[in-house]
C-alpha cells in the first residue's frame, strides 16, 4: 500500500480509489484481485457488441453518436479508450459510465462475477458502509415501509384514491407506490427502531430537523409516494403527492448526496429495456404518466419530473437511442421552457420528435380514456423538431415577424451537428418564410452558442479538458507500459522537467510499483487508484491511449524526451523574453543586461 500527498491539503490513500468516501472503501488488495479475475472485453461486450481488430476490440462507442467505430478496448492493458469523445478506463469506469452507477455499485457487480468477496458490514446505516451506500438502504427500507403501509388496513384510503384512478395492483407493486402515514414521526419511529441513526434520515432527505428543536419530523406525510429509482433500480429520492386538491400538489426528496434531481430520469430503471427495444425513448413530464402507460404496455418512457430536460438526462438516455419523443399537453406547446429542452436534445445528437396530446389529456389520461395502441399512435405521428418548433413560433409570434421567428430559429439550426440537416433546415426555413438562403445563412454567421439552458446541470468531471503536453503524455504512456523505458526516461528527465503535476503524481505512483519489484503494470488496475474526478485519471488514459497507436516505442521514447526538453527550453525562452520586455519598458538596464546574458545562454545551450 501506498501513499502521497495531494497537492494541497487532502491526503489520498492509494486504496481509496475511486471511492466516493472514505468510510466505506474497499480494500485495494480486493479491488486489484477483481480486476485480475475479469476481462474487459468480455465485461463490455456483456453491453455492447464488439469486434476485433489486431490485438484490440473496438466497437461503437457507446457514449457518443458515431457510425465508424473510434472506441478501442485493449485486453493488454484491460482499459478502453474512445478516441472521438476521450472516454476512458478500466471496466469499473465503465460499468458506472455506463449504467450511470457509483463507484460501489459498479465494484459489487463485478466482485461477483469474479467471484470475490468484499468485506460486508453493511447492515442498513451500519458502521464500514459509505453514507451514500447507507443512504441506498435507507430508502429501501423507507420505500418498503409505505409500500407495505399502502398494502395495510390504515392505508385503505389512499388505496382506493389509486384504485379509483385506475392503479392495479399489479403496477403499484412493480413501482412500489406507497403511502405515508399522516403522523410526524412514522418513519422516523419506525426507523429508530432499526438502529438508524436520525442524522442519516436527515441526510437521505426523508426527515427534516425541526426549528423549535424539537428533533426532527417526517418530510413525508399523508401523501402517495412515487419511490424515484436509478437507472439501476437503486431508490435514491421520493415524490409524494397529495390525495386531494391542496397545495403543494407534489413534494419531493431535496438534493442529497445521491439524488441530484437534474442526473435522474423517473422510470428508467423499467423503461430501458423497451427503450432499446423500440430504439425510442418518449419523454413526459410527471410520474403518473409513466406508471400508468406502463400498465397499457407502453414500456419506453421516462419522465423529467416537472423539469426542463438538462443536459444529464439527455447523456442517460444517449446510452439507449438516439430518438426522443417529448409529449407535450396542447396547452404547453407555447411554452419557451419546454422549446430550450429541444435544443439540449439536439445538442447532443438526439433525433428529436414532439408529438402532442389532445386538449385536457396527459399521457396518463390518455392511455386509459383510448384504445390499446392509440398511445404509439400518438408517437408515430410526433413531428418533427424543425416543423414543430416553426409552427410554434408562427402562432405565437404571428407570421410576419420574419425578425422575431429567425431570431428563434437560428440558434436551434446552429446547433444541428449534421451538416445535410442543416442545409435542408435552412432552405426550409426560407422558403417558409420567404426570404433568401443566402441571407439566412449570413445570419447564421452571427449566432454565438447560447448556453444560457446549461445552468441547472455541473458538467461531469471528465468533461473537463486539461492542457497536458503532448509530448508529456505521449512519454507517460510509452514509460506505464514499459518499464525499461520508464527507468530510461528516469535516467534522462528529473521530476521537476516534467510541468504537469498530474503526470508527475503518476510517475510517482508508477516509479513506486516498478521499484517495489513489480515488472508490469496492469494499466486498469493502475487507473483504480486514482480518484474519479482526479486529473491524473483522465491525463492516464489519454496517455495510455497515445502510447498505444504507437509503432516503435522504443524511438518514440527518445522523441518524446528531446521534445519535453526542447518544450521546457521554449518556455524558459519565453518568460525570459517577457521578463526583458517589461525591464525594457521601464528602464531597468541592470535587469535587462541581466536578462540578456541569460538569454543568450539559453540559446547557446543545445537540446539533446
Ligand atoms: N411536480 C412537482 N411539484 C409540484 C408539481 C409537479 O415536483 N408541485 C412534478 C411531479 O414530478 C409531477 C410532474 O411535475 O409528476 C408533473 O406535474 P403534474 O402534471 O401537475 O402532475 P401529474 O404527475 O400529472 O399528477 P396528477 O395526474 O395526479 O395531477
Ligand atoms: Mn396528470
Amino acid at each position: 500500500m501506498f501513499r502521497f500527498q495531494e497537492d494541497k491539503e487532502k491526503v489520498i490513500v492509494g486504496t481509496c480509489a475511486d471511492n466516493e468516501n472514505a468510510m466505506g472503501m474497499i480494500p485495494q488488495e480486493i479491488i486489484d484481485q477483481i480486476l485480475d479475475r475479469i476481462d474487459i472485453v468480455e465485461v463490455i461486450s456483456g453491453y455492447i457488441p464488439v469486434k476485433k481488430a489486431g490485438r484490440n476490440f473496438k466497437a461503437n462507442c457507446p457514449f457518443h453518436d458515431e457510425k465508424t467505430p473510434s472506441f478501442v478496448i485493449s485486453p493488454d492493458k484491460q482499459i478502453y479508450h474512445c478516441f472521438g469523445c476521450s472516454a476512458g478506463g478500466n471496466a469499473i469506469r465503465f460499468i458506472m459510465e455506463y449504467e450511470n452507477t457509483g463507484f460501489r455499485e459498479a465494484i459489487e457487480g463485478l466482485a461477483a462475477r469474479a467471484g470475490v468477496k468484499i468485506p460486508d458490514d453493511r447492515k442498513p446505516g451500519g458502521e464500514g458502509a459509505s453514507i451514500a451506500s447507507k443512504l441506498y438502504d435507507i430508502n429501501k427500507l423507507a420505500a418498503d415501509f409505505y409500500h407495505n403501509y399502502l398494502r395495510s388496513d390504515k392505508g385503505k384510503r389512499a388505496l382506493d384514491y389509486l384504485k379509483k384512478r385506475g392503479f392495479n395492483s399489479e403496477t403499484l407493486s412493480k413501482f412500489k407506490v406507497g403511502f405515508a402515514p399522516e403522523a410526524w414521526d412514522s418513519l422516523r419511529k419506525h426507523c429508530e427502531g432499526k438502529k438508524i441513526p436520525v442524522e442519516l434520515l436527515r441526510k437521505a432527505g426523508l426527515t427534516i430537523l425541526s426549528e423549535k428543536g424539537k428533533g426532527d419530523y417526517d418530510r413525508f406525510r399523508n401523501r402517495i409516494i412515487f419511490p424515484i429509482f436509478n437507472e439501476r433500480g437503486h431508490v435514491v429520492g421520493f415524490g409524494g403527492r397529495v390525495l386531494d386538491d391542496s397545495l403543494p400538489k407534489y413534494i419531493n426528496t431535496p438534493e442529497t448526496i445521491i439524488y441530484s434531481k437534474s442526473n435522474v430520469l423517473y422510470g428508467l430503471n423499467f423503461s430501458k429495456i423497451g427503450i432499446r427495444e423500440k430504439s425510442c425513448a418518449v419523454i413526459v413530464e410527471g410520474y403518473m404518466d409513466v406508471v400508468m402507460p406502463f400498465q397499457y404496455d407502453v414500456t419506453n418512457l421516462v419522465a423529467t419530473s416537472g423539469t426542463a430536460l438538462t443536459p444529464g438526462q439527455v447523456s442517460m438516455l444517449k446510452k439507449y437511442t438516439g430518438t426522443a419523443v417529448m409529449v407535450f399537453d396542447s396547452d404547453q406547446a407555447g411554452e419557451s421552457a419546454s422549446l430550450r429542452g429541444l435544443d439540449v436534445l439536439i445538442e447532443k445528437g438526439m433525433n428529436v420528435k414532439i408529438a402532442t396530446l389532445p386538449k385536457g389529456e396527459d399521457p396518463d389520461s390518455f392511455v386509459r380514456n383510448n384504445e390499446p395502441g392509440a398511445f404509439y399512435g400518438v408517437i408515430d405521428n410526433a413531428k418533427g423538431l424543425f416543423e414543430y418548433k416553426l409552427d410554434v413560433l408562427i402562432q405565437r409570434l404571428g407570421e410576419r415577424n420574419i425578425g422575431g421567428i429567425v431570431d428563434e430559429m437560428l440558434p436551434t439550426i446552429t446547433k444541428v451537428d449534421n451538416a445535410v440537416v442543416q442545409s435542408d433546415y435552412l432552405r426550409r426555413l426560407a422558403e417558409r418564410l420567404g426570404v433568401h438562403e443566402a441571407s439566412l445563412r449570413h445570419e447564421m454567421g452571427k449566432v454565438k452558442p447560447d448556453y444560457s439552458y446549461h445552468y441547472e446541470t455541473e458538467e461531469k468531471p471528465d468533461k473537463k479538458s486539461y492542457n497536458y503536453k503532448n509530448s508529456e503524455l505521449h512519454l507517460l504512456g510509452l514509460a506505464v507500459l514499459d518499464k525499461k523505458l520508464f527507468l530510461r526516461m528516469r535516467e534522462e528527465l528529473a521530476p521537476g522537467e516534467f510541468q504537469d503535476s498530474s503526470i508527475k503524481k503518476i510517475i510517482d505512483v508508477v516509479g513506486e510499483l516498478f521499484d517495489k519489484g513489480e515488472d508490469r503494470i496492469n494499466p486498469g488496475k493502475l487507473l483504480s487508484r486514482f480518484q474519479q474526478d482526479e486529473p491524473a485519471r483522465e491525463a492516464l488514459v489519454k496517455a495510455l491511449a497515445k502510447a498505444e497507436i504507437t509503432q516503435d516505442p522504443g524511438k518514440a521514447l527518445i522523441d518524446c524526451i528531446f521534445c519535453v526538453r526542447k518544450e521546457n527550453k521554449e518556455d524558459k525562452l519565453k518568460g525570459l523574453t517577457l521578463r526583458l520586455k517589461k525591464a525594457q519598458e521601464s528602464s531597468d538596464d541592470a535587469e535587462v543586461k541581466k536578462l540578456l546574458v541569460e538569454i543568450n545562454k539559453l540559446h547557446k545551450e543545445k537540446v539533446v
